[in-house]
């Protein structure tokens, strides 16, 4: 991640990138990975009680399980995920499942609320193996076990199920999935180095819709290599022709090491991300979506439960290999590399296996800390007496200089409840949350020297 909006002139470095059509990466978290670090000594042996004071803050409780296996890595991809036909999932679940039960010896049972099994590619599991994940996570973690959380959601790659996978994943619980179709465009999908049957089209985003979950989430990309208006344009309609509940639409993040830097294509022209952003405010709207985030609209009971809950600061537990916690006390991390894949799985198993914690690093928060996460994050409609009651603070009093230039520059809006961003705010959304880090997390993201 680069700093784009940084001292000493906030405002002046802020025009300048709006002029410059600059974009900022996607701030989905505060703070960024970026700014994790190993821990020291002292700090890594009172993880364990980082996470327990965490858990005891709140009754209620998320879940996420990151499952790295992939039949492939994408061209885009700088998730952490490894590409294993002989990867042992049995033993993968095992593994989660024995990291999971020391978890679970330093809390009491909670209103488990969100289960989300994300990846890499968690839909290259058999049915019974997600079953037993998520039955003995329940059996662990949760008040009523026998209850599955209201959003149990599970990432999908259209290539990996049929209609009858699709009623098998209703059938163990999911009532959320998230297609990641990127693009539907073949040439296109092609581009990311993706092998995708002509089964996985259209046609199975009609058989999820009519399947029974709660919520059907269609994940784009705008930016693909080779990627048009045009492709652009026809992607979205075909989606929003089915009205799946929740469409998301992310600006392509380039990093070092993915396929697609080291076939050359290293930069995306910021005018055409946002030109292709507002495609995709326009589309959706036209076709009856809320925009819920930058990134997100919703109709008809679409959302994103797992991920409100995390902007809105209750604890996210993260389980398995490159998994990340967002907790009250800290944010941390289960190993991550695209550099070596492979390492970061090994590694994950055999501290698993020897009895000892998953943390490989992170980032220890403080109440300063704490308010710009809650700031940064929720810029785009920010309710001032939730963030008096959950953190002690008023945003408009304590960053009073960022939103008088907001304001200003006609970017934002307060009001006496609640602060807003303007439709061109949310826009630069990711421009104006860099506007609310710290100076400690800028220096940290700014000395990242290997940018993952
Ligand atoms: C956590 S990822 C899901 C990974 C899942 N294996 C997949 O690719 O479908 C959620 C979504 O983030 C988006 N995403 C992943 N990598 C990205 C990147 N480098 N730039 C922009 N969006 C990305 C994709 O739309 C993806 O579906
Ligand atoms: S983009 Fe998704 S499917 Fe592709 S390698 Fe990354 S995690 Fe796996």
């Amino acid at each position: 991640m680069r700093i784009v909006v940084d001292e000493p002139s906030t405002r002046t470095r802020l025009t300048e990138s709006i002029a410059a059509d600059t974009r900022a990466d996607y701030v989905y978290s505060y703070p960024p990975r970026q700014a994790y670090r190993p821990f020291d000594e002292p700090t890594a042996a009172a993880v364990p009680d980082l996470i327990a004071r965490s858990l005891r803050r709140f009754t209620d409780l998320n879940l996420y399980v990151h499952v790295p296996f992939c039949r492939q890595i994408c061209r885009f991809c700088n998730l952490y995920a490894v590409a294993d036909p002989n990867a042992d999932l049995d033993g993968y679940v095992d593994a989660v499942l024995a990291e999971a039960a020391g978890l679970a010896g330093l809390t009491d049972r909670k209103d488990v609320t969100t289960l989300y099994v994300g990846g890499g590619t968690p839909s290259i599991m058999a049915p019974a193996q997600l079953e037993r994940l998520l039955r003995s996570l329940l059996d662990r973690f949760s008040t009523d076990p026998d209850r599955p959380p209201p959003e149990t959601a599970l990432e999908v790659d259209p290539a990996t199920v049929d209609a009858a996978g699709l009623r098998d994943l209703r059938a163990v619980g999911f009532t959320r999935i998230n297609l990641g179709y990127q693009s539907m465009v073949d040439g296109e999908v092609r581009g990311l180095g993706r092998r995708r049957p002509a089964s996985a089209g259209l046609s199975l985003l009609e058989q999820a819709l009519a399947v029974g979950f709660t919520d059907v989430c269609v994940d784009l990309i705008y930016g693909l290599a080779g990627q048009t208006d045009e492709g652009w344009l026809d992607s979205l309609r075909r989606v929003a022709a089915l009205a799946p509940p929740t469409v998301c639409a992310y600006p392509l993040t380039l990093r070092p090491f993915t396929g697609y830097h080291k076939l050359g294509y290293s930069s995306v022209d910021g005018a055409t991300l946002y030109r292709r952003y507002e495609t995709a405010d326009h589309v959706l709207r036209e076709a009856g979506y809320r925009q819920e985030t930058h990134v997100r609209w919703v109709r008809d009971g679409g959302g994103y439960r797992q991920k409100v809950n995390h902007w809105g600061l209750r604890n996210v537990l993260g389980l398995g290999a490159g998994a990340r916690s967002y907790l009250w006390e800290a944010d941390l991390r289960n190993g991550y590399s695209v550099r070596s894949r492979g390492s970061v799985l090994r590694s994950y198993v055999d501290r698993i296996g020897a009895g000892g914690t998953a943390v490989t690093d992170g980032f220890v928060m403080s109440d300063d800390e704490r308010q710009r996460k809650a700031t940064a994050l929720n810029l785009m409609a920010l309710d001032r007496g939730w963030a008096r009651e959950v953190l002690d603070f008023d945003p408009v009093t304590r960053f009073a200089d960022e939103f008088a230039l907001f304001a200003e520059l006609g970017l934002g809006e307060v009001g006496p409840d609640r602060v807003t961003l303007t439709r061109e705010g949310v826009k630069y959304r990711d421009l104006l949350s860099q506007a609310l880090f710290s100076r400690e997390v800028r220096a940290r993201v700014r000395e990242f020297g290997y940018d993952e």
